[in-house]
């Protein structure tokens, strides 16, 4: 049955924002394809239309790493649906094996582009929209790696995000996903403050581990290809995640829940009380803490204030 709801769902041609975008649909709602790959894409959005008989599953083009992609994406948006009710920024940049430091068209290092600035700048020009909805929610994909693991020194490398450093300073792509991930959180919490009056309601998912496609395999440097099959064998589809992504953007239970992390067994995961010891090792292997860090308001501020010179200029 039609749900007149209206979604976007962003990197939704493969792993869990496929499947999150078969699941809406099979549910009934409005489903927008926010994708990159036109070419791909349409092959998911048919066979999506196919499988669940909803016709309202729209395709439209989306670099998230490009403001300026993201500015046309929002205008022909607004231009064609009345209102947003969910926006899932599930899209995101890590190329396992990578060892280049590279820059988003704006010159932004491509993780933090894609995975922080772009959701921020995307979340800000659609706000209008959102708040036309009776229920407004927004989703942020987040990760386990966040966690500061043995070093709880850990932190974002605020100097070194516009190519700064780049090629001089040991460059991480875990280190650099996990910190522009790091960095989302912090925004969960200060976009979920500044859009209360607004009733929309901010937050984030913590996902831990879910089987890669096929596609995102295939990009893999060499070694980091047979790890990832290897991996593959045990971790849980995708479709489990996206169910996750369904209850915290529709069900009752999370309709007045707020800047907050959820993990994936629902459970809201609080900041840690201690690094240290015993306390440390359950913060690394557990799954209901993320680091201090992400509260410390001097390192919200900072993101805050970063994200908003960047997508001003
Ligand atoms: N799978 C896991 O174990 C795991 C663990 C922790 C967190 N996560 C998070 O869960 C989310 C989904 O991950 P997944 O495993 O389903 O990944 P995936 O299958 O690799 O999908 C990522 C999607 O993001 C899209 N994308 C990447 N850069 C983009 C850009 N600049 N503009 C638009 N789309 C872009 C990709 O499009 P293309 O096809 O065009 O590349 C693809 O559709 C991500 O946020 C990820 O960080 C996943």
């Amino acid at each position: 049955m039609m749900k007149d709801k209206i979604v976007i769902i962003t990197g939704a041609n493969s792993g869990i924002g496929k499947a999150a975008a078969l699941k809406f649909a099979t549910e009934g709602y409005r489903v927008i394809m926010a994708c990159r790959n036109l070419k791909i894409s349409t092959a998911v959005q048919h066979d999506i239309m196919e499988t669940t008989k909803n016709t309202n599953v729209d395709l439209m083009e989306l670099d998230v790493s490009s403001f300026d992609s993201i500015r046309t994406f929002c205008a022909a948006f607004k231009a064609k649906y009345p209102r947003l009710d969910i926006l899932i920024h599930n899209a995101a940049y890590l190329n396992h094996g990578e060892k280049e430091y590279k820059l988003s068209p704006e010159h932004i290092e491509l993780s933090f582009a894609t995975n922080t600035f772009g959701p921020f700048f995307m979340t800000r020009l659609l706000a209008d929209h959102l708040a036309k909805s009776p229920d407004p929610r927004v989703l942020h994909a987040c990760t386990t790696n966040i966690k500061n693991f043995f070093d709880p020194k850990r932190k974002i490398e605020f100097d070194n995000l516009r190519g700064e450093y780049k090629g001089k300073r040991a460059y991480s792509t875990y280190k650099m996903y996990g910190d522009s991930k790091m960095a989302l959180l912090m925004l969960t919490f200060k976009l979920a403050e500044e859009y209360k009056h607004l009733g929309i309601k901010v937050n984030a998912i913590q996902i831990n581990r879910v089987k890669l496609s096929k596609e995102t395999i295939e990009k893999m440097h060499s070694f980091w290809k047979v790890f990832a099959h290897f991996q593959n064998l045990t971790n849980p589809l995708p479709a489990g995640m996206a169910d996750n992504y369904f209850h915290i953007c529709t069900s009752d239970t999370f309709k007045d829940t707020t800047g907050q992390l959820i993990n994936h067994k629902k459970e809201i995961v609080k900041p840690s009380i201690s690094e240290k010891g015993f306390v440390q090792l359950k913060n690394i292997f557990g799954s209901t803490t993320y680091p201090k860090y992400a509260i410390n308001p001097q390192n919200v501020e900072q993101i805050w204030k970063l994200s908003i010179t960047l997508t001003e200029n």
